[in-house]
């Protein structure tokens, strides 16, 4: 019986050093240990040694019933042990790693453009107001002294609503509104979008940008007019940039005139984006407010005067940051937009 239990002891033993699962492991102590086990049973079989035998017997096979269980526990620990490496490892938190930054979006260049504007025009004493994008003819057209036969008022150029509603072409009545509230004086910044039925090319686009400018006070001329332009315009774009009027039409201004700036890639010099001429495209149209126009609002042209100018804000953008198509200011692709 000795040695049945020491080849048992040895066999147990060399069986769990192959032991790397659980399951494998159990399998083992149940075939050694279980109920009808291989240790059992010759523990069941004392029954036949001798009085003196027996204790001994009974002694080595608890022994090596402790011994094979205590491998079983520690086998057992080892291999949880491991697992919990495994399982550590494959979780490992780097806290030195960058954190991951979340995708933010930015504001839009011509958002950037109006706000900066904005801001240059609130320095300069100006309120800022806001005015609706679906307009009353009257608003739009008759109010700012347009001709009905003007090609402006065409169905081709206007996006109609209705016989007395339109999709604004111009910033230009929100003048109207500020000045029939009747408070005076007035200096007063208004941005917004704007609507006609243009093609789409490199500078056009069916919806645009404009900023209005209104001042209106006694006294006011057109040496107030050119200087407030060639001073927001030298903020906004640098002391360099030079500033030329060309005489224009509006029906809305008497006199009036269209703005230019100097070319900002070459700075005046000409080259192949100013085709040569040193100037850049017309950025703004001004005038002196029409008395007829004062008249309408209820002030008097005999008191008061004003000055008015329209931007294209979709322009000063385009020619701050060297633009050379207005559809990228449109197309919001992500790549180009992510830019500025
Ligand atoms: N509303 C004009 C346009 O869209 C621009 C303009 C010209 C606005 C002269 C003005 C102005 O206020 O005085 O072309």
């Amino acid at each position: 019986m000795k040695e049945k239990l020491l080849k048992l002891k040895t066999e147990a033993l060399n069986r769990l050093k192959e032991c790397n699962d659980n399951a494998y492991i159990e399998k083992v102590r149940v075939q050694y240990l279980g109920k009808k086990g291989e240790l059992t049973l010759i523990l069941r079989s004392m029954g036949s040694l001798s009085e003196e035998e027996r204790p001994e017997m009974g002694k080595m096979a608890n022994e090596i019933r402790a011994i094979i269980e205590e491998k079983i526990k520690s086998i057992k620990e080892d291999i949880s042990a491991r697992e919990n490496q495994k399982k550590v490892s494959s979780e490992i938190l780097d806290i030195t790693m960058p954190s991951r930054i979340p995708a933010i979006g930015r504001r839009h260049p011509l958002i950037q453009a109006k706000e900066e504007l904005e801001s240059v025009f609130m320095r300069m004493g100006y309120d800022v107001i806001s005015g609706p994008e679906i307009e009353t003819v009257s608003n739009n057209f008759d109010d700012l002294n347009a001709p009905y036969d003007h090609p402006s008022r065409d169905m081709s150029d206007t996006f109609y609503i209705s016989d007395n509603l339109v999709l604004r072409t111009q910033t230009s009545p929100v003048q109207i509104r500020v000045m029939k509230e009747g408070k005076l004086p007035i200096r007063m910044v208004s941005a917004g979008r704007t609507f006609r039925f243009d093609d789409v090319d490199d500078t056009h686009s069916p919806m645009f940008h404009q900023m209005e400018c209104l001042v209106v006070d006694k006294g006011v001329t057109l040496a107030n007019l050119k200087d407030s332009i060639d001073q927001f315009v030298k903020e906004l774009f640098g002391s360099d940039m030079k500033t030329r009027f060309r005489p224009h039409n509006f029906p809305f201004t008497e006199p009036s005139a269209e703005v230019d700036v100097s070319c900002p890639i070459c700075m005046g010099k000409g080259c192949t984006s100013c085709h040569g001429t040193g100037w850049s495209m017309e950025l703004l149209g001004c005038g002196m407010v029409h008395p007829n126009v004062l008249r309408k609002c209820g002030i008097d042209p005999e008191i008061y005067s004003g000055y008015a100018f329209g931007m294209g804000i979709d322009r000063v953008t385009m020619v701050k940051y060297g633009i050379p198509n207005i559809r990228l200011l449109f197309e919001n692709d992500v790549r180009f937009l992510k830019q500025f």
